[in-house]
Protein backbone atom coordinates (compact mmCIF):
# COMPACT_ATOMS: atom_id res chain seq x y z
CA UNK A 1 0.00 0.00 0.00
CA UNK A 2 1.10 3.22 -1.36
CA UNK A 3 0.55 6.23 1.63
CA UNK A 4 1.35 9.70 0.84
CA UNK A 5 1.25 12.77 3.66
CA UNK A 6 1.07 16.17 2.92
CA UNK A 7 1.75 18.46 5.61
CA UNK A 8 0.42 22.09 4.72
CA UNK A 9 1.10 25.17 7.24
CA UNK A 10 -2.52 25.73 7.60
CA UNK A 11 -6.01 24.45 6.93
CA UNK A 12 -6.69 27.49 3.90
CA UNK A 13 -2.88 25.89 2.18
CA UNK A 14 -4.01 22.73 2.67
CA UNK A 15 -7.37 23.34 0.88
CA UNK A 16 -6.18 25.18 -1.61
CA UNK A 17 -3.56 22.30 -2.73
CA UNK A 18 -6.22 19.84 -2.92
CA UNK A 19 -8.04 21.83 -4.87
CA UNK A 20 -5.47 22.58 -7.34
CA UNK A 21 -4.95 18.87 -7.22
CA UNK A 22 -9.10 17.54 -7.57
CA UNK A 23 -9.29 20.32 -10.42
CA UNK A 24 -6.16 19.05 -12.35
CA UNK A 25 -7.39 15.43 -12.17
CA UNK A 26 -10.56 16.31 -12.96
CA UNK A 27 -9.36 17.92 -16.50
CA UNK A 28 -6.80 15.67 -17.14
CA UNK A 29 -9.66 13.33 -17.30
CA UNK A 30 -11.59 15.61 -19.26
CA UNK A 31 -9.20 16.22 -22.04
CA UNK A 32 -8.72 12.43 -22.66
CA UNK A 33 -13.14 12.15 -23.08
CA UNK A 34 -13.13 9.86 -19.58
CA UNK A 35 -15.71 10.96 -16.43
CA UNK A 36 -14.40 10.21 -12.89
CA UNK A 37 -16.20 8.98 -9.86
CA UNK A 38 -15.44 10.72 -7.12
CA UNK A 39 -17.35 9.94 -3.87
CA UNK A 40 -17.16 13.14 -1.21
CA UNK A 41 -17.07 13.05 2.45
CA UNK A 42 -19.21 15.42 5.21
CA UNK A 43 -18.81 16.90 8.44
CA UNK A 44 -17.42 20.51 8.45
CA UNK A 45 -13.89 20.07 6.97
CA UNK A 46 -14.02 19.51 3.30
CA UNK A 47 -16.59 22.66 3.60
CA UNK A 48 -13.23 24.81 3.33
CA UNK A 49 -12.31 22.97 0.04
CA UNK A 50 -15.53 22.69 -1.97
CA UNK A 51 -15.91 26.06 -1.07
CA UNK A 52 -12.55 27.00 -2.59
CA UNK A 53 -13.40 25.33 -5.55
CA UNK A 54 -16.90 26.77 -5.92
CA UNK A 55 -15.86 30.48 -5.61
CA UNK A 56 -12.99 29.45 -7.98
CA UNK A 57 -12.73 27.08 -9.89
CA UNK A 58 -16.11 27.28 -11.84
CA UNK A 59 -14.81 28.15 -14.97
CA UNK A 60 -11.66 26.40 -15.00
CA UNK A 61 -12.31 22.90 -14.57
CA UNK A 62 -14.38 20.44 -17.12
CA UNK A 63 -16.98 19.81 -14.45
CA UNK A 64 -18.95 17.53 -16.74
CA UNK A 65 -16.59 14.68 -16.81
CA UNK A 66 -17.48 14.06 -13.15
CA UNK A 67 -19.84 12.07 -11.36
CA UNK A 68 -20.68 13.24 -7.58
CA UNK A 69 -21.21 10.74 -5.32
CA UNK A 70 -21.28 10.66 -1.34
CA UNK A 71 -19.30 8.56 0.87
CA UNK A 72 -22.04 8.46 3.88
CA UNK A 73 -24.88 11.01 3.94
CA UNK A 74 -27.36 11.43 7.32
CA UNK A 75 -30.50 10.34 7.36
CA UNK A 76 -32.07 13.36 7.02
CA UNK A 77 -33.65 15.70 4.15
CA UNK A 78 -31.68 17.59 1.81
CA UNK A 79 -33.16 20.66 3.08
CA UNK A 80 -31.73 19.84 7.00
CA UNK A 81 -28.76 21.49 8.10
CA UNK A 82 -26.88 17.81 8.92
CA UNK A 83 -27.49 17.10 5.34
CA UNK A 84 -24.08 16.25 3.60
CA UNK A 85 -25.48 16.85 0.71
CA UNK A 86 -26.73 20.26 0.95
CA UNK A 87 -23.69 20.93 2.69
CA UNK A 88 -21.79 20.78 -0.95
CA UNK A 89 -24.79 22.31 -2.69
CA UNK A 90 -24.27 25.68 -0.91
CA UNK A 91 -20.68 25.35 -1.26
CA UNK A 92 -19.93 23.96 -4.29
CA UNK A 93 -22.71 22.59 -6.69
CA UNK A 94 -24.89 25.60 -6.65
CA UNK A 95 -21.71 27.88 -8.39
CA UNK A 96 -20.36 25.02 -10.68
CA UNK A 97 -21.81 24.24 -14.31
CA UNK A 98 -22.52 20.47 -13.57
CA UNK A 99 -24.94 18.60 -15.26
CA UNK A 100 -27.59 17.23 -12.35
CA UNK A 101 -27.35 14.00 -13.81
CA UNK A 102 -23.98 13.98 -12.86
CA UNK A 103 -24.69 14.44 -9.09
CA UNK A 104 -25.57 11.98 -7.23
CA UNK A 105 -26.98 11.82 -3.77
CA UNK A 106 -27.94 9.25 -1.16
CA UNK A 107 -31.74 10.51 -0.73
CA UNK A 108 -31.59 10.60 3.09
CA UNK A 109 -35.13 11.46 3.39
CA UNK A 110 -35.86 7.84 2.26
CA UNK A 111 -36.32 4.83 3.89
CA UNK A 112 -32.88 3.91 4.88
CA UNK A 113 -32.71 0.18 3.89
CA UNK A 114 -34.06 0.49 0.57
CA UNK A 115 -32.24 3.75 0.16
CA UNK A 116 -28.93 1.74 1.04
CA UNK A 117 -30.39 -0.71 -2.14
CA UNK A 118 -31.30 1.91 -4.41
CA UNK A 119 -27.93 4.04 -3.77
CA UNK A 120 -25.93 0.91 -4.29
CA UNK A 121 -27.46 -0.33 -7.88
CA UNK A 122 -27.00 3.00 -8.71
CA UNK A 123 -22.63 3.27 -7.53
CA UNK A 124 -22.46 0.05 -9.77
CA UNK A 125 -24.39 1.80 -12.74
CA UNK A 126 -22.14 4.93 -13.05
CA UNK A 127 -18.77 3.37 -11.50
CA UNK A 128 -16.43 0.92 -13.10
CA UNK A 129 -15.50 -2.20 -11.70
CA UNK A 130 -12.69 -4.01 -10.48
CA UNK A 131 -12.69 -7.76 -9.32
CA UNK A 132 -16.80 -7.73 -9.03
CA UNK A 133 -16.68 -4.32 -7.31
CA UNK A 134 -17.25 -0.72 -7.48
CA UNK A 135 -14.04 1.39 -8.27
CA UNK A 136 -14.50 4.98 -7.46
CA UNK A 137 -11.63 7.13 -9.08
CA UNK A 138 -10.99 9.12 -5.66
CA UNK A 139 -12.81 8.90 -2.33
CA UNK A 140 -12.79 11.62 0.20
CA UNK A 141 -12.86 10.77 3.92
CA UNK A 142 -12.71 12.79 6.78
CA UNK A 143 -11.54 11.16 10.32
CA UNK A 144 -13.81 11.28 13.27
CA UNK A 145 -12.46 12.04 16.95
CA UNK A 146 -13.31 8.42 17.59
CA UNK A 147 -11.33 6.87 14.59
CA UNK A 148 -14.54 6.70 12.23
CA UNK A 149 -14.50 7.41 8.88
CA UNK A 150 -17.62 7.95 6.49
CA UNK A 151 -20.31 6.12 9.07
CA UNK A 152 -18.30 3.70 10.01
CA UNK A 153 -18.18 3.81 13.37
CA UNK A 154 -16.08 2.36 16.08
CA UNK A 155 -17.96 -1.06 17.12
CA UNK A 156 -19.50 -1.28 13.92
CA UNK A 157 -16.76 -3.18 12.88
CA UNK A 158 -19.12 -5.09 10.67
CA UNK A 159 -19.48 -2.52 8.00
CA UNK A 160 -15.52 -3.18 7.26
CA UNK A 161 -16.12 -6.14 5.92
CA UNK A 162 -19.78 -6.21 4.49
CA UNK A 163 -20.29 -7.70 0.87
CA UNK A 164 -22.84 -4.68 0.31
CA UNK A 165 -21.51 -1.57 -1.62
CA UNK A 166 -23.45 0.46 1.29
CA UNK A 167 -25.31 -0.57 4.46
CA UNK A 168 -27.02 1.46 7.28
CA UNK A 169 -24.99 2.81 10.12
CA UNK A 170 -25.72 4.39 13.11
CA UNK A 171 -24.21 7.58 15.26
CA UNK A 172 -23.24 5.64 18.18
CA UNK A 173 -24.11 9.07 20.33
CA UNK A 174 -27.37 10.58 18.74
CA UNK A 175 -28.36 7.14 17.27
CA UNK A 176 -28.95 8.94 13.82
CA UNK A 177 -29.43 6.46 11.23
CA UNK A 178 -26.52 7.18 8.03
CA UNK A 179 -26.16 5.30 4.65
CA UNK A 180 -22.81 4.62 4.58
CA UNK A 181 -19.89 3.31 1.69
CA UNK A 182 -18.60 -0.42 3.21
CA UNK A 183 -14.97 -0.78 3.91
CA UNK A 184 -14.75 -2.97 1.07
CA UNK A 185 -15.98 -0.24 -1.24
CA UNK A 186 -13.55 2.55 0.15
CA UNK A 187 -10.50 0.24 0.15
CA UNK A 188 -11.02 -0.20 -3.87
CA UNK A 189 -10.85 3.24 -4.85
CA UNK A 190 -7.83 4.10 -6.43
CA UNK A 191 -7.51 7.42 -4.84
CA UNK A 192 -8.28 7.13 -1.26
CA UNK A 193 -8.04 10.93 0.40
CA UNK A 194 -7.86 11.64 4.33
CA UNK A 195 -8.43 15.19 4.64
CA UNK A 196 -8.20 16.56 8.38
CA UNK A 197 -7.51 19.24 9.99
CA UNK A 198 -6.94 20.78 13.61
CA UNK A 199 -5.28 19.99 16.63
CA UNK A 200 -8.08 17.48 18.16
CA UNK A 201 -7.88 15.48 15.68
CA UNK A 202 -3.52 15.03 16.17
CA UNK A 203 -3.48 12.31 18.63
CA UNK A 204 -5.88 10.21 16.74
CA UNK A 205 -3.91 10.83 13.38
CA UNK A 206 -0.94 9.93 15.10
CA UNK A 207 -1.91 6.33 16.24
CA UNK A 208 -3.90 5.73 12.76
CA UNK A 209 -0.81 6.29 10.91
CA UNK A 210 1.97 5.46 13.41
CA UNK A 211 0.50 2.23 15.74
CA UNK A 212 -2.08 1.00 13.02
CA UNK A 213 -1.37 -2.35 14.45
CA UNK A 214 -1.93 -1.40 18.30
CA UNK A 215 -4.85 0.43 17.34
CA UNK A 216 -8.33 -0.71 16.66
CA UNK A 217 -10.20 2.36 14.69
CA UNK A 218 -12.18 2.05 11.71
CA UNK A 219 -9.88 4.54 10.21
CA UNK A 220 -6.82 1.79 10.35
CA UNK A 221 -8.85 -0.91 8.16
CA UNK A 222 -8.67 2.09 5.03
CA UNK A 223 -6.19 0.55 3.07
CA UNK A 224 -6.63 0.61 -0.40
CA UNK A 225 -6.30 -3.03 -2.01
CA UNK A 226 -4.81 -1.80 -5.46
CA UNK A 227 -4.39 2.60 -5.08
CA UNK A 228 -2.73 5.00 -3.06
CA UNK A 229 -3.89 6.49 0.18
CA UNK A 230 -3.16 10.08 0.70
CA UNK A 231 -3.03 12.03 4.08
CA UNK A 232 -3.75 15.77 3.51
CA UNK A 233 -3.33 17.36 6.89
CA UNK A 234 -2.32 20.63 8.28
CA UNK A 235 0.29 21.19 10.61
CA UNK A 236 -2.08 21.24 13.62
CA UNK A 237 -3.84 17.73 12.62
CA UNK A 238 -0.30 16.47 11.76
CA UNK A 239 1.41 17.69 15.20
CA UNK A 240 2.10 14.73 16.93
CA UNK A 241 3.34 12.64 13.77
CA UNK A 242 7.43 11.55 14.75
CA UNK A 243 8.83 10.50 11.69
CA UNK A 244 6.45 13.70 9.84
CA UNK A 245 7.06 16.44 12.52
C1 LIG B 1 -19.94 12.80 8.22
C2 LIG B 1 -18.61 12.41 7.65
C3 LIG B 1 -17.74 11.96 8.79
C4 LIG B 1 -16.75 13.09 8.95
C5 LIG B 1 -15.96 12.98 10.22
C6 LIG B 1 -15.09 14.22 10.40
O1 LIG B 1 -20.98 12.51 7.59
O2 LIG B 1 -19.92 13.46 9.27
O3 LIG B 1 -18.63 11.60 6.64
O4 LIG B 1 -17.05 10.76 8.57
O5 LIG B 1 -15.86 13.09 7.83
O6 LIG B 1 -16.88 12.88 11.29
O7 LIG B 1 -15.97 15.32 10.50
P1 LIG B 1 -15.39 16.80 10.63
O8 LIG B 1 -14.74 17.11 9.31
O9 LIG B 1 -16.63 17.64 10.87
O10 LIG B 1 -14.43 16.78 11.78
Amino acid sequence: MDTIIKISQSQTELAWDLAREMAEMINNAGRRGKTISIALSGGSTPKLLFSILGDNFSDSVMWKYVHFFWGDERCVSPEDPESNYGMTKNALLSKISIPSSNIHRIQGEKDPEKEAVRYSKLISRFTREREGSPVFDLIFLGLGEDGHVASIFPDQNHLLTSEKICEVAFHPVSKQKRITLTGKIINNADNIVFLVTGTYKAEMVSQIIESPGIVDYPAVYIEPVHGVLKWYLDIDAASMLNQWA
